[in-house]
């Protein structure tokens, strides 16, 4: 019989062939490129439906340990090994099927689950290298000649936010939109840049911008044509695929391509209170940019190792670039994807709060609202405005109006 994995994605229920090896968390959608994780079937289900069950959506990272757990069920000693083959079926029982296993079990809000508080203990080599990556990150912070201050923002200058951290699938673009949407909810005149390839920002906001940043600095459309008024107060510059012409062209310079942003953009200034920009994970020439536009940034660390060894690599790059701009300011570090009942994301949350007391942020805790809302093209304040997640990006959003205030 012809065997393959595959899976259906949650969101927009394209079947995917997963290659033969691949980890079962962690997948991401061929079409809408969204991640989400799937279930391996008990052996004796897996014989019987050839579908596999799968988790709710979720973001890159959250949850190992629990993740782990429901590995354990299957693989322990005696039983047949996890199902890593399931066989083929035709689309529409493959669509059928998914449906029921939808129906069956709903996606939930992590946040109404019953169970005690602490389902899981850390795994420990999850702690081993989330340890790795705190001392790596204390050093850093140790050769840093002093804690730097928000900047006060000028007279008529919008402060200018970038939303950074090269390691992917975060909680940026989550964090960038609702925090934009947050401020403009707080009566601030707000422009959301999104400076990735991906032009999420757009899709989050249910906009579609005709022109965006790349056409707006190549000088191909003003600031009327590329600004999108998205929401009351809200306006978007909008990202894509134009942005990769963009990275040429900056790279094709002789010199000054770092400031093609900051030259481009200082006009906006005037018209805003706050830019918040969001960007690509990785680092290029124009991750470069964002951080010779930006006045502050905004870090949001996934409650997890990788993410945290991502953000101490980021330190180091952004320490680099902080030499050519001193003013340039690591304002707000913002734990995300916090899973109150596994004790590791809690316990790495402290300790990011003990390294930067004035820096860090009330957590966002994981909220599968939030991944459910940009399907819907809302932010989280009109898709869920009583979730957690509308709570804790109101809390940012006062913390960082907040920030300004103390600044000036
Ligand atoms: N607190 C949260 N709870 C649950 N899901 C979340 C949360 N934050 C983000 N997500 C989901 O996790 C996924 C990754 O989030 P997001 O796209 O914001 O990350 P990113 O850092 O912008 O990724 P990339 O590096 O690819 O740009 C998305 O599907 C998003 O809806
Ligand atoms: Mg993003």
């Amino acid at each position: 019989m012809e065997t393959a994995l595959y899976a259906i994605c949650p969101f927009c229920r394209t079947r995917q062939d997963v290659p033969e090896g691949q980890s079962a968390t962690g997948v991401i959608c061929a079409k809408c490129h969204r991640r989400f994780s799937m279930r391996r079937p008990e052996p004796a289900q897996a014989a019987a439906a050839p579908i596999l069950r799968f988790e709710r959506p979720h973001g890159a990272f959250e949850r190992p340990t629990l993740v782990e757990r429901s590995f354990e069920t299957v693989d322990r000693p005696g039983v047949a090994p996890s199902v890593t083959m399931a066989p083929a079926a035709p689309a529409s029982q493959v669509a059928a099927a998914a449906a029921a296993a939808a129906a069956a079990s709903p996606v939930t809000d992590l946040e109404e689950e019953t169970g005690p508080p602490i389902l899981a203990e850390p795994d420990a080599a999850e702690e081993l290298a989330a340890a790795a990556a705190l001392r790596a990150i204390k050093s850093q912070l140790a050769a840093e000649p002093a804690p730097s201050r928000l900047p006060a923002p000028g007279a008529a200058k919008a402060r200018r936010i970038g939303v950074m951290l090269s390691k992917g699938g975060v909680g940026k673009t989550t964090t960038a939109v609702n925090l934009a949407a947050g401020l403009a909810a707080l009566g601030r005149r707000v422009l959301l840049i999104d400076a990735d390839t991906q032009g999420q920002c757009a899709f989050a906001l249910g906009v579609t911008p005709a022109k965006g940043l790349a056409e707006f600095v190549e000088g191909s459309a003003d600031a009327d044509t590329a600004l999108l008024p998205a929401r009351e107060n809200l306006w978007l510059l909008g990202g894509g695929k134009g942005l990769a012409g963009l990275k040429r062209l900056i790279s094709r310079k002789d010199f000054g391509g770092e400031r093609t942003l900051d030259d481009a953009l200082a006009a906006l200034d005037a018209r805003f209170d706050v830019i918040v920009v969001d960007s690509a994970p990785g680092w290029d020439a124009l991750t470069v940019n964002v951080l010779f536009y930006v006045h502050e940034v905004l870090a949001p660390v996934a409650l997890e190792a990788m993410s945290l060894q991502g953000f101490s690599e980021f330190l180091r790059s952004f320490a680099a670039v902080s030499r050519y701009r001193p003013e340039l300011s690591l304002a707000y570090i913002v734990p995300t994807f916090l899973d109150k009942r596994v004790r590791g994301p809690a316990a790495l949350a402290d300790e990011l709060a003990a390294l930067y007391p004035d820096r860090i942020c009330p957590p966002v805790r994981y909220n599968a609202k939030l991944s459910e809302a940009p399907a819907q093209g809302r932010t989280i304040f009109e898709f869920a405005p009583r979730s957690p997640g509308a709570k804790d990006y109101h809390a940012l959003a006062r913390r960082v109006a907040a920030g300004a205030r103390e600044g000036e």
